[in-house]
This record gives C-alpha cells, sequence and structure tokens, in this order.
C-alpha cells in the first residue's frame, strides 16, 4: 500500500501522534507528503465512506477510544516568502511545517506579528481550525488566506481569512470539521509591528531579562521563558495545553461573580460581554496538581490536564467532566474542552 511520500498503515497505533500520549488505535492512518494526491486518496473506496480526522501533532486532541475511520497527516513543510514589500510580507506556509519553525523563521527573516505565539506546539495547518493565540495576540491578527481542499466541492480553494469564521479558539473548520482539510496558511506580516507587550508578566519577563527597547525577537524569547516556566512541556510530562476554554459571559453574571469573588481575574470584550480566567476558578477548588491514577491537572497551571503515564482517554476525560461540573456548581459557569474530543 506505501510508495515514496505516501505511507499507509492499517489499525495504527495513535500513542506517538498524540500530545497527551493516550494509546488508541485508527483504522487507517494516512502520511502524506504531497497535498496534490489528496483528492484522488479521499475517493478511494477504501477510505471514502469513513470519517476523516486530520492530524498535525495532535497537540489538541483526546482519544477517548479508538478511531474507526481515517487519520491524515499531510508531511508538506515549506516555508516560502510569496511577496515582499518594504514595509510588509506575505508568507506562506504548508500545512506541516511546524508552528514554532515557522515563528523563528518569520525573525530571521526580520519580519513580526507572531513573536508572542512563539513556542505554540502542533503544525502550521492546524493553526487557523482553533486560531491559536497566546499572550495578546492570535492567528486571525495576521492570518490573510487559508487553503484548503474542501470535499463537499472536491476542489481545493483559497480562503480569505475574513471568511474563516474566526473567533476565540474557533473556526469554521472547527465547526465543520468534516468539509475541509488545511493544505497551507498565507500571514501578512510587517517589518515592524507594533509590539504587544500589555499581557501580564511580559513586560516583567522583558525587564527581568533587562531589555528596556524590546524588539519581536526579545518578545519572543520572554514568551518562550514564560511558557517554559508556566507551561508543562508535552515531550516531558503529556498534555494539550490548556484543556478548557476561558468562559465568556455576559456582563450581568461577570459582576454578580465580581462582588462574590473580588480577586477573581476579568477580561471585558469587546461587545460588552466578559471574558472569565477558567484556571482561576478551577485552581480555587483545589484541582492544581489533583491526580486520579495517571490522569492530572497539572501543577503549575490548573487549565492543563496531564497524563503521568497511562492514563487512558477516558480517564482524563472523566477527570475533565469532574472539573465542569465543580466549576458549574461553584461559580453558574459552563467551561467547554478546548481540545478536539473524539
Ligand atoms: N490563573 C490562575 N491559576 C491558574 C492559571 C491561571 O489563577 O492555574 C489566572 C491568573 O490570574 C492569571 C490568569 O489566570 O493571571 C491568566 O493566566 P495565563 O496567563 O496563564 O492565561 P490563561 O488564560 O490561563 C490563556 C491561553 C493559553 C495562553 C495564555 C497566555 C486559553 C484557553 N488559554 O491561558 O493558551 O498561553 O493565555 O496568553 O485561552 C492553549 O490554548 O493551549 C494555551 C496554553
Amino acid at each position: 500500500m506505501n510508495k515514496p511520500g505516501l505511507q499507509i498503515t492499517e489499525h495504527a497505533e495513535l500513542h506517538g501522534l498524540n500530545t497527551l500520549a493516550v494509546a488508541a488505535r485508527a483504522r487507517y492512518l494516512i502520511e502524506l507528503d504531497d497535498p496534490s494526491g489528496l483528492a484522488d486518496l479521499l475517493a478511494d473506496p477504501r477510505f471514502s465512506g469513513l470519517p476523516l480526522l486530520t492530524v498535525g501533532e495532535g497537540s489538541n486532541i483526546l482519544f477517548t477510544g479508538d478511531f474507526d475511520g481515517l487519520v491524515l497527516r499531510l508531511n508538506h513543510a515549506q516555508i516560502e516568502l510569496l511577496d515582499e514589500q518594504a514595509d510588509h510580507a506575505l508568507i506562506r506556509a504548508e500545512a506541516g511545517a511546524s508552528w514554532d519553525a515557522l515563528v523563528t523563521w518569520t525573525l530571521q527573516q526580520g519580519w513580526s506579528g507572531i513573536e508572542n505565539l512563539a513556542l505554540i506546539p502542533g503544525r502550521c495547518g492546524a493553526a487557523p481550525i482553533q486560531n491559536i493565540g497566546a499572550y495578546g495576540v492570535e492567528l486571525s491578527d495576521v492570518l490573510s488566506t487559508v487553503e484548503v481542499y474542501d470535499r463537499v466541492e472536491r476542489a481545493c480553494r483559497e480562503l480569505a481569512a475574513a471568511d474563516c469564521g474566526l473567533g476565540y479558539r474557533d473556526s469554521m473548520f472547527k465547526r465543520q470539521p468534516k468539509r475541509f482539510v488545511v493544505l497551507a496558511i498565507q500571514l501578512r506580516l510587517q517589518r515592524a509591528a507594533r509590539l504587544r507587550t500589555d499581557y501580564a508578566g511580559l513586560r516583567e519577563e522583558l525587564a527581568a531579562m533587562q531589555i528596556d527597547q524590546p524588539g519581536a525577537s526579545d518578545v519572543a524569547e520572554a514568551v518562550r521563558r514564560l511558557r517554559r516556566r508556566k507551561l508543562p512541556q508535552p515531550d516531558v510530562l503529556p498534555n494539550a495545553g490548556s484543556f478548557f476554554k476561558n468562559p465568556i459571559v455576559d456582563a450581568d453574571l461577570a459582576q454578580s461573580l465580581r462582588a462574590r469573588y473580588p480577586a477573581m481575574p476579568q477580561w471585558p470584550t469587546a461587545d460588552l460581554h466578559c471574558k472569565l480566567s477558567a484556571g482561576w476558578m478551577i485552581e480555587q477548588l483545589g484541582f492544581k496538581g489533583r491526580r486520579v491514577g495517571d490522569a492530572g491537572i497539572a501543577p503549575g497551571h490548573a487549565l492543563v490536564l496531564v497524563n503521568h503515564g497511562n492514563a487512558s482517554g477516558s480517564a482524563l476525560l472523566a477527570l475533565a467532566r469532574e472539573v465542569q461540573d465543580a466549576v458549574y456548581t461553584r461559580f453558574g459557569v459552563r467551561v467547554e474542552p478546548e481540545p478536539q474530543i473524539i
């Protein structure tokens, strides 16, 4: 079944393909180097009726059992400059390129705009799915175009970022997971973007580095230091980053919570709602560092679910449900999982 650039494995073990390091199998795993073969592959009668799951590093997925379908991994990984002007550029990154490699490459070329997103695990193809974000910047701030294979139209298309329904950890790709396979992304970056150093901790980190006139690479380095300190690295302690999204609630509920819990962090949103800190609420409930068998909550960050060894996906999900119920009972707020739960 294999030829150069195409590897098909039946009953494939997915342990190494999800950063929570959960054991699970896929009916088929297809690793593909050249996406021009994708349409034919998906039309193959062996695969055409099966559910499809596209993965990169698997850094935002929880498998709760075996996947009776087709797991697709696109490995094309070129990064290139499509257009260069004096003050801005259009950069294209293929789905299989590591996101952090893209951040490093753009900074080396002197382009700024994604320095706050340094060290986010995963590949470029996954970036628009949940509109990755950190330290005050989201992919949607710089995303120009998403190149996709559209399974309904059976054609490759270029979608303008404005048509991708991007929101906080959300996109139309997330809402219609069966329809699109992301092939590449195009970003518009600046020669000298306005640096975003307002996020709590970032300015302090730059001060600790003794940098008072930071450039984009300094901001990236400060973000790397913060992330390494706060978040467990998946290769040391398997995890999928934030397991819960920060809930967005209406202003009245936010106000009554503020009256009851004056220390609760809240961030007003543009549309008169309020974003709450799921990590703060989960920490208040005593979950930080909690462990049930090998399933646990990170000792350093209450938003992160971790696998201390051989936790099953369903054990991790059971712990997540316990957290959700406890948050709802105490605060009247529903926290929703961020990763895709399979
Ligand atoms: N906090 C706690 N306890 C915790 C964690 C957080 O009290 O255990 C409170 C603190 O008050 C802190 C505030 O929450 O000041 C915000 O914490 P942090 O800066 O760590 O940010 P976060 O809201 O918990 C979000 C993203 C992260 C991203 C950071 C930094 C989500 C779901 N998570 O976390 O993204 O790195 O901001 O921008 O929006 C990810 O998506 O996988 C991820 C790691």
